[in-house]
Protein backbone atom coordinates (compact mmCIF):
# COMPACT_ATOMS: atom_id res chain seq x y z
CA UNK A 1 0.00 0.00 0.00
CA UNK A 2 1.18 3.65 -0.51
CA UNK A 3 1.49 5.86 2.36
CA UNK A 4 -1.07 8.17 0.93
CA UNK A 5 -3.65 4.75 0.97
CA UNK A 6 -2.80 4.27 4.21
CA UNK A 7 -3.12 7.15 5.37
CA UNK A 8 -6.76 6.89 4.41
CA UNK A 9 -7.55 3.40 5.63
CA UNK A 10 -6.19 5.10 9.07
CA UNK A 11 -8.43 8.34 9.07
CA UNK A 12 -11.15 5.22 7.88
CA UNK A 13 -10.77 3.26 11.55
CA UNK A 14 -10.48 6.58 13.46
CA UNK A 15 -13.90 8.01 11.92
CA UNK A 16 -15.56 6.52 14.57
CA UNK A 17 -13.29 7.87 17.67
CA UNK A 18 -14.03 11.45 18.25
CA UNK A 19 -10.72 12.40 20.16
CA UNK A 20 -9.07 11.79 16.50
CA UNK A 21 -11.80 11.90 13.53
CA UNK A 22 -10.97 14.76 11.59
CA UNK A 23 -8.38 15.98 13.32
CA UNK A 24 -4.80 16.47 11.64
CA UNK A 25 -2.66 12.96 10.44
CA UNK A 26 0.42 12.53 9.39
CA UNK A 27 2.21 9.29 8.43
CA UNK A 28 5.94 9.42 7.21
CA UNK A 29 7.90 7.17 5.57
CA UNK A 30 10.81 8.25 7.47
CA UNK A 31 11.36 11.10 10.03
CA UNK A 32 13.61 12.34 12.99
CA UNK A 33 10.90 11.48 15.73
CA UNK A 34 7.48 11.51 15.26
CA UNK A 35 7.58 13.80 18.59
CA UNK A 36 9.63 16.18 17.23
CA UNK A 37 7.15 16.53 14.60
CA UNK A 38 4.57 16.81 17.04
CA UNK A 39 6.51 19.89 18.82
CA UNK A 40 6.48 21.85 15.37
CA UNK A 41 2.97 20.62 14.66
CA UNK A 42 1.83 22.30 18.38
CA UNK A 43 3.55 25.20 18.11
CA UNK A 44 1.87 25.69 15.03
CA UNK A 45 -0.88 25.54 16.93
CA UNK A 46 -2.24 22.06 15.67
CA UNK A 47 -5.47 20.63 18.09
CA UNK A 48 -5.52 17.61 20.61
CA UNK A 49 -5.92 14.33 19.06
CA UNK A 50 -3.47 15.62 16.41
CA UNK A 51 -1.07 12.11 14.94
CA UNK A 52 2.31 11.82 13.55
CA UNK A 53 3.26 8.37 12.59
CA UNK A 54 6.36 6.96 10.59
CA UNK A 55 7.32 3.74 9.69
CA UNK A 56 11.17 4.82 11.16
CA UNK A 57 12.94 7.08 12.88
CA UNK A 58 16.42 8.21 12.43
CA UNK A 59 16.72 9.89 16.10
CA UNK A 60 13.58 8.24 18.12
CA UNK A 61 13.99 9.18 21.86
CA UNK A 62 13.07 7.42 24.75
CA UNK A 63 12.73 7.95 28.13
CA UNK A 64 16.01 8.92 30.35
CA UNK A 65 17.49 10.14 27.64
CA UNK A 66 17.78 7.08 25.75
CA UNK A 67 17.89 6.77 22.13
CA UNK A 68 14.84 4.35 20.80
CA UNK A 69 15.59 1.98 17.74
CA UNK A 70 13.22 2.42 15.49
CA UNK A 71 14.33 0.29 12.26
CA UNK A 72 11.57 -0.77 9.56
CA UNK A 73 8.47 -3.30 11.14
CA UNK A 74 7.73 -0.99 13.76
CA UNK A 75 4.92 1.27 14.56
CA UNK A 76 6.21 4.61 16.04
CA UNK A 77 3.65 7.37 16.90
CA UNK A 78 3.03 10.50 18.78
CA UNK A 79 -0.80 11.56 20.04
CA UNK A 80 -1.30 15.66 21.17
CA UNK A 81 -2.83 16.14 23.86
CA UNK A 82 -4.27 19.67 25.07
CA UNK A 83 -4.96 19.30 28.67
CA UNK A 84 -3.12 19.34 32.38
CA UNK A 85 -1.79 16.88 34.02
CA UNK A 86 -3.77 16.45 37.31
CA UNK A 87 -1.95 15.37 40.34
CA UNK A 88 -3.40 12.45 41.81
CA UNK A 89 -5.04 11.01 38.57
CA UNK A 90 -3.73 8.37 37.07
CA UNK A 91 -0.66 9.92 34.53
CA UNK A 92 -1.70 10.10 31.16
CA UNK A 93 1.89 8.14 30.20
CA UNK A 94 0.88 5.04 32.30
CA UNK A 95 -3.05 5.49 30.38
CA UNK A 96 -1.01 4.94 26.92
CA UNK A 97 1.25 2.02 28.23
CA UNK A 98 -2.04 0.34 29.52
CA UNK A 99 -3.53 0.72 26.21
CA UNK A 100 -0.68 -0.16 24.02
CA UNK A 101 -0.17 -3.92 26.22
CA UNK A 102 -4.29 -4.53 25.77
CA UNK A 103 -4.10 -3.61 21.71
CA UNK A 104 -1.51 -5.79 21.34
CA UNK A 105 -2.91 -8.76 23.04
CA UNK A 106 -6.31 -8.07 21.30
CA UNK A 107 -4.78 -8.28 17.66
CA UNK A 108 -2.02 -10.35 18.00
CA UNK A 109 -3.56 -12.64 20.64
CA UNK A 110 -0.75 -13.09 22.90
CA UNK A 111 -0.41 -11.66 26.47
CA UNK A 112 1.76 -8.63 27.44
CA UNK A 113 2.52 -6.97 30.78
CA UNK A 114 3.82 -4.11 31.79
CA UNK A 115 6.67 -3.22 33.66
CA UNK A 116 6.53 -0.09 35.95
CA UNK A 117 6.08 3.02 34.75
CA UNK A 118 4.96 1.81 31.02
CA UNK A 119 6.90 -0.75 29.58
CA UNK A 120 5.19 -3.22 27.59
CA UNK A 121 7.14 -6.93 27.79
CA UNK A 122 6.29 -10.08 25.98
CA UNK A 123 7.88 -13.52 27.10
CA UNK A 124 10.23 -11.22 29.58
CA UNK A 125 11.48 -8.88 26.32
CA UNK A 126 10.98 -5.30 25.67
CA UNK A 127 7.86 -4.59 22.88
CA UNK A 128 6.95 -1.36 23.26
CA UNK A 129 7.59 1.73 25.40
CA UNK A 130 5.90 5.07 25.79
CA UNK A 131 7.74 8.90 26.21
CA UNK A 132 5.57 11.39 27.56
CA UNK A 133 6.95 14.81 27.09
CA UNK A 134 4.66 17.79 29.46
CA UNK A 135 5.22 21.73 28.89
CA UNK A 136 2.92 24.24 30.30
CA UNK A 137 3.27 26.76 27.07
CA UNK A 138 1.69 30.15 26.28
CA UNK A 139 -1.43 28.61 24.60
CA UNK A 140 -1.80 26.26 27.08
CA UNK A 141 -0.74 22.74 28.53
CA UNK A 142 0.62 20.25 26.30
CA UNK A 143 0.94 17.00 26.67
CA UNK A 144 2.78 14.97 23.45
CA UNK A 145 2.60 11.00 23.91
CA UNK A 146 5.06 9.14 22.00
CA UNK A 147 4.92 5.16 21.25
CA UNK A 148 6.90 2.61 19.89
CA UNK A 149 5.73 -0.68 19.02
CA UNK A 150 7.59 -3.55 17.67
CA UNK A 151 5.28 -4.77 15.89
CA UNK A 152 7.12 -6.92 12.33
CA UNK A 153 10.46 -5.79 13.50
CA UNK A 154 12.73 -8.92 12.16
CA UNK A 155 15.78 -10.16 14.57
CA UNK A 156 18.52 -8.81 12.39
CA UNK A 157 16.98 -5.20 12.95
CA UNK A 158 17.65 -5.62 16.28
CA UNK A 159 21.08 -4.09 17.51
CA UNK A 160 23.02 -6.98 18.58
CA UNK A 161 23.33 -5.52 22.19
CA UNK A 162 19.85 -5.36 22.94
CA UNK A 163 18.73 -9.06 21.63
CA UNK A 164 18.83 -10.29 25.46
CA UNK A 165 16.44 -7.12 26.39
CA UNK A 166 14.27 -6.56 23.29
CA UNK A 167 11.89 -8.63 20.89
CA UNK A 168 8.77 -7.82 18.47
CA UNK A 169 5.82 -8.86 18.51
CA UNK A 170 6.87 -11.16 14.62
CA UNK A 171 9.70 -12.72 16.70
CA UNK A 172 7.72 -14.08 19.42
CA UNK A 173 4.45 -15.12 16.77
CA UNK A 174 6.18 -15.91 13.71
CA UNK A 175 3.01 -13.53 12.65
CA UNK A 176 3.05 -10.21 10.52
CA UNK A 177 0.99 -7.82 11.62
CA UNK A 178 -1.26 -4.03 10.29
CA UNK A 179 0.48 -1.91 11.51
CA UNK A 180 -2.78 0.35 11.12
CA UNK A 181 -4.78 -2.68 13.00
CA UNK A 182 -2.68 -1.69 16.20
CA UNK A 183 -2.43 1.83 16.03
CA UNK A 184 -6.84 1.73 15.37
CA UNK A 185 -7.00 -0.50 18.23
CA UNK A 186 -4.67 1.37 20.78
CA UNK A 187 -5.98 4.40 20.40
CA UNK A 188 -9.47 3.25 20.76
CA UNK A 189 -8.05 1.78 24.13
CA UNK A 190 -6.22 5.14 25.42
CA UNK A 191 -9.59 7.13 23.70
CA UNK A 192 -11.66 5.09 26.38
CA UNK A 193 -9.28 5.44 29.12
CA UNK A 194 -9.13 9.14 29.10
CA UNK A 195 -13.39 9.14 29.14
CA UNK A 196 -12.92 6.80 32.33
CA UNK A 197 -10.68 9.06 34.07
CA UNK A 198 -11.98 12.01 33.21
CA UNK A 199 -15.78 10.26 35.03
CA UNK A 200 -13.39 9.69 38.04
CA UNK A 201 -13.13 5.99 38.02
CA UNK A 202 -8.90 6.86 37.03
CA UNK A 203 -8.60 4.28 40.26
CA UNK A 204 -10.23 1.42 38.25
CA UNK A 205 -7.81 2.10 35.59
CA UNK A 206 -4.51 2.08 38.16
CA UNK A 207 -6.44 -1.65 39.12
CA UNK A 208 -6.28 -2.86 35.92
CA UNK A 209 -2.08 -1.40 34.79
CA UNK A 210 -1.77 -3.51 38.79
CA UNK A 211 -3.19 -6.81 37.36
CA UNK A 212 -0.96 -6.19 34.21
CA UNK A 213 2.40 -5.54 36.60
CA UNK A 214 4.10 -9.34 37.91
CA UNK A 215 6.70 -7.10 39.99
CA UNK A 216 3.79 -6.41 42.60
CA UNK A 217 4.79 -7.92 45.43
CA UNK A 218 8.18 -8.48 44.17
CA UNK A 219 11.51 -7.18 45.55
CA UNK A 220 12.78 -4.60 43.40
CA UNK A 221 16.06 -2.38 43.05
CA UNK A 222 14.63 1.08 42.24
CA UNK A 223 16.47 3.20 40.79
CA UNK A 224 15.58 6.81 41.15
CA UNK A 225 17.83 9.52 39.86
CA UNK A 226 21.39 8.83 41.43
CA UNK A 227 19.49 6.83 44.18
CA UNK A 228 18.85 2.87 44.30
CA UNK A 229 16.60 1.49 46.97
CA UNK A 230 15.47 -2.04 47.61
CA UNK A 231 11.93 -2.89 48.73
CA UNK A 232 8.75 -5.11 47.80
CA UNK A 233 6.36 -3.34 45.58
CA UNK A 234 3.03 -3.24 47.77
CA UNK A 235 1.26 -1.32 45.35
CA UNK A 236 0.51 1.61 43.01
CA UNK A 237 -1.29 4.83 44.49
CA UNK A 238 -4.00 6.55 42.88
CA UNK A 239 -1.37 8.67 40.57
CA UNK A 240 0.72 5.36 39.75
CA UNK A 241 3.52 5.65 41.85
CA UNK A 242 4.64 2.97 43.77
CA UNK A 243 4.56 2.12 47.17
CA UNK A 244 7.68 0.19 48.37
CA UNK A 245 8.37 -1.51 51.29
CA UNK A 246 11.99 -0.78 52.16
CA UNK A 247 14.04 -2.01 55.50
CA UNK A 248 13.64 1.59 56.87
CA UNK A 249 9.86 1.96 56.18
CA UNK A 250 7.38 2.51 52.87
CA UNK A 251 8.50 4.65 50.26
CA UNK A 252 6.72 6.12 47.26
CA UNK A 253 8.06 6.04 43.96
CA UNK A 254 6.85 8.42 41.73
CA UNK A 255 9.78 7.94 38.94
CA UNK A 256 12.84 5.85 38.17
CA UNK A 257 13.25 2.52 36.63
CA UNK A 258 12.77 -1.01 38.73
CA UNK A 259 13.99 -3.97 38.44
CA UNK A 260 13.85 -7.26 40.09
CA UNK A 261 15.68 -8.84 42.81
CA UNK A 262 16.53 -12.60 41.71
CA UNK A 263 14.56 -15.00 42.80
CA UNK A 264 12.35 -12.91 44.98
C1 LIG B 1 11.05 4.19 26.04
O1 LIG B 1 10.80 2.99 26.01
O2 LIG B 1 12.05 4.64 26.61
C2 LIG B 1 10.09 5.12 25.37
C3 LIG B 1 10.16 4.94 23.90
C4 LIG B 1 9.23 5.87 23.15
C5 LIG B 1 9.51 5.82 21.66
C6 LIG B 1 8.49 6.57 20.88
S1 LIG B 1 8.55 6.13 19.19
C7 LIG B 1 7.49 7.43 18.80
C8 LIG B 1 7.91 8.61 19.64
N1 LIG B 1 8.98 9.32 18.99
C9 LIG B 1 10.11 9.27 19.67
O3 LIG B 1 11.19 9.81 19.32
N2 LIG B 1 9.95 8.57 20.78
C10 LIG B 1 8.59 8.09 20.91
Amino acid sequence: MLLSEEQDDLRERLADLSMFSGKPLEIHDKISSTSDRMTELAKAGAPEGSLVVARTQAAGRGRLGRKFVSPEGGLYFTVLLRRKEVLGEAPTSLLMGLASSQAIDEVARVATYLKWPNDVLLEGLKVAGVLTEYAEVSDGPRLMVGVGINVNVPMKSVPFLLRSTMTSILLQTGHHFDLNDILAAVLCWFQGHLATRAEGKGPLLIGQMSDRMPLVGKEVKAKIGRETIKGRIMALTSSGALILETKSGRRTVAAGEIEQLRGR
